[in-house]
């Protein structure tokens, strides 16, 4: 596995491979939900590319980037046992130079759900996106579902500036009491891990409440809500049944519907969602 530095090398090495080329890109502190990417990846192409880079543009001036969880040394393990061919992990100086100020804006869709929340954050994740994909030239991207609207935007930006590659969205992974894994679970003391099943229970509410034929949005949020609220460690940011595509909220369910919450437990703030499809 060529663990790569810069984007000279980065693109050097690209223009090596061969076949199709498959492409993960991450923020690092590996867990099983990334490997289940790479392994996506590896089924799909030829060649696997992943990359490791906390970008700094995707967080707020309160948010936790000096503290997100960092290890290389075990993500190259990782990585290396998954038989990945490239790492790709460049600095932040490398990315973003002196004089850097180009951005990539997809609109509406990012002031909603997270946007409103963390102002900013989907530009970041846009750009560096962006960047990445004009790297690594993958011919397709591998992402997880647990960040619906992450994926929303990408899909969006790859859509709306005509890139030439694909991006494949894979299933969220669970714990075994179905916590979607998240390198930020890490910052959950043993009492907030605990409780923070509650947004599984809460999203599975809404899945048994749409099963069983509810359609209104309204009353769906609001069960969803009572359920969270009987977890005295649990704190709502949004709950929230909205479009799909646009992310704006529904008021009947007539379409298919993201359900997705964001909850804060002491510091640590999750996000998860599911879909309820026609
Ligand atoms: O999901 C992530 O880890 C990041 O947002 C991404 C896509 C690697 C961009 O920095």
């Amino acid at each position: 596995m060529e663990i790569v530095k810069t984007i000279g090398d980065m693109k050097a090495l690209r223009r090596q491979m061969r076949g199709q080329v498959g492409f993960v890109p991450t923020m690092g502190y590996l867990h099983e939900g990334h490997l289940v990417l790479v392994r996506n990846s590896r089924k799909g192409n030829d060649h696997t590319v992943a990359s490791i880079f906390v970008n700094p543009t995707q967080f707020g001036p309160k948010e936790d980037f000096t503290a997100y969880p960092r290890d290389p040394e075990r993500d190259f393990a990782m990585l290396e046992r998954e038989e990945v061919d490239a790492v790709f992990i460049p600095g932040a100086g490398e990315m973003y130079p002196p004089g850097f100020d180009t951005w990539v804006e997809a609109g509406k869709i990012t002031e909603r759900l997270e946007g409103a929340v963390r102002p900013g954050h989907f530009r970041g994740v846009a750009t560096v996106c962006t960047k990445l994909f004009n790297i690594v030239e993958p011919d397709r991207a591998y992402f997880g579902q647990k960040d619906a609207q992450q994926v929303t935007v990408i899909i969006k930006v790859v859509r709306d500036l005509d890139m030439n590659l694909e991006i494949v969205v894979v299933p969220t992974v669970r714990e075994a009491d179905g916590l979607a894994m998240s390198s930020r679970n890490v910052y959950l003391n043993p009492m907030e891990r605990k409780a923070a099943v509650i947004l599984w229970k809460a999203l599975s509410t809404a899945d048994k409440l749409w099963a069983g034929g509810e359609s209104n949005a309204d009353r769906i949020r609001g069960e969803m809500m009572t359920t969270i609220e009987k977890e005295p460690l649990a704190v709502i940011d949004y709950v929230s049944v909205a479009d799909t595509e646009t992310l704006e909220e529904l008021e009947v369910i007539n379409r298919a519907a993201l359900v997705s919450l964001a909850v804060k437990f002491g510091r640590t703030r999750l996000i998860d969602n599911i879909v309820l499809k026609k």
